[in-house]
């Protein structure tokens, strides 16, 4: 009798935000970068992606139901991460003929997000990585989280970094075939469990540029990009290792601001110019330079991808003095922690909040985190139908 079984693997899978930015693309096809990059990964206790990985003989073709609708399976991306991942295990069946073939089965991927896709959070990050940590795990894959990361990255190039938690590399490689543009971790979380994140999210009017678009946009017409991708991120990739090695948060917030800074000048110099930050972002900016000015050095650093939110990164030691400045801006909006009651420094202009409270829609408040978790919970039942939480 032809085996309908039922095969599944769960797993969640963090967001990361770099800080040092991923922005170029010198092969579009293979998702490979202009520059290396450098990112946090954030906890899943907040922020995460629960993803089951599903085949047999029973599914008709290859699926993918991301929060409840089916999304389109036959773009490059996808196609990419299915393809390579059947051809490992195709090798695992070959070597072991006792092996069911789970190659030949098609794939029902079901997928659900923690937090509100409406928030604008870079989802795709959490969402491949999910996607190509459970295929795996389905398919007992025997590859290292970096020998997957070349995979996830095919899915989206972030992607690669939420395959580890903690303080995580993208190296770019020189490989025309991609084999060494690889994550590598940094440090783990436990290395330096201190570092804390605040998510403001500001409403954004309309969608602006996609990262993908808006990047080769900037390759194509930023005279100043070159000099970033070639002489700045490599430099900067050398210190901010050290600064994450030394738990040195000045270093370390330093080259966070400039790098976001430097990133959305070259946004700024393509041609026509893409505008990622909004006056809500440009007020969290003065406000996080004045807390630092005013503390007497770096306790917050804030970050930008392409979109209006804020991450600010504090340390633990410093929460008083960084939420309990940022409180009069914040307070009353959801996710904020009422128990915030410090003052903060000392001598803040309470005007320069004043754009934060009309602006930001919701706070996250969350960590470093660690990267993706094995889970027994299935969002695809016995009978192979979509498990709806
Ligand atoms: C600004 O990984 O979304 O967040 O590879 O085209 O899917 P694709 O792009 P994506 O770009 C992320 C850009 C960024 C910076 C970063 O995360 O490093």
């Amino acid at each position: 009798m032809a085996d309908a079984k039922i095969y599944t693997a769960s797993t969640t899978a963090p967001v990361n935000i770099a800080v040092i930015k991923y922005w170029g693309k010198r092969d579009t096809k293979l998702n490979l970068p202009t520059n290396s990059s450098l990112s946090v990964t954030l906890s899943q206790d907040d922020l995460r992606t629960h993803t089951t990985a599903a085949c047999s003989s029973q599914f008709s073709a290859d699926s993918l139901i991301l929060n409840g609708e089916p999304q389109d399976v036959s773009g490059a991306r996808q196609q990419a991460c299915f393809r390579e991942l059947r051809s490992l295990r195709a090798a695992l069946e070959a070597a072991d003929p006792s092996l069911p073939k789970l190659s030949t089965l098609p794939l029902k991927i079901v997928s659900e997000n923690n937090f509100p896709t409406a928030a604008g959070l870079a989802s795709s990050a959490a969402g491949f990585a999910a996607l190509v940590r459970a295929i795996a795990d389905l398919y007992q894959l025997p590859q290292s989280p970096t020998e997957l990361s070349r995979i996830a990255r095919q899915g989206s190039g972030s992607a690669c970094r939420s395959l580890f938690g903690g303080y995580v590399s993208w190296e770019q490689g020189e490989a025309a075939n991609g084999s060494d543009s690889l994550a590598l971790e940094v440090a783990p979380a436990s290395h330096w469990p201190q570092m804390r994140a605040a998510i403001l999210v500001v409403s954004a009017a309309k969608k602006g540029v996609s990262s993908t678009s808006g990047m080769q946009a900037t390759v194509a017409t930023s005279a100043l990009f070159p000099h970033r991708a070639n002489v700045v991120v490599p430099e900067r990739m050398v210190q901010m290792k050290q600064a994450i090695r030394d738990r040195d948060f000045e270093t370390f917030a330093d080259l966070t601001m400039r790098d976001s800074n430097q990133f959305h000048a070259v946004c700024l110099d393509t041609s026509p110019p893409i505008f990622y930050m909004n006056d809500v972002s440009r007020a969290a900016i003065r406000v996080v330079e004045e807390i630092n000015r005013l503390a007497g050095k770096r306790v917050a650093a804030y970050t930008f991808d392409a979109g209006p939110n804020a991450v600010v990164y504090y340390l633990d030691e410093n929460e008083d003095l960084v939420l309990g400045s940022l409180k009069g801006g914040l307070k009353g909006v959801p996710g904020w922690r009422a128990s915030v009651t410090a003052e903060g420094v000392q001598g803040l202009d309470q005007g320069l909040l004043e754009p934060l409270k009309e602006g930001i829609t919701r706070v996250i408040l969350t960590s470093v985190g660690s990267g993706p978790v094995s889970v027994q919970e299935s969002l695809v039942g016995a009978d192979g139908a979509v498990v709806r939480k």
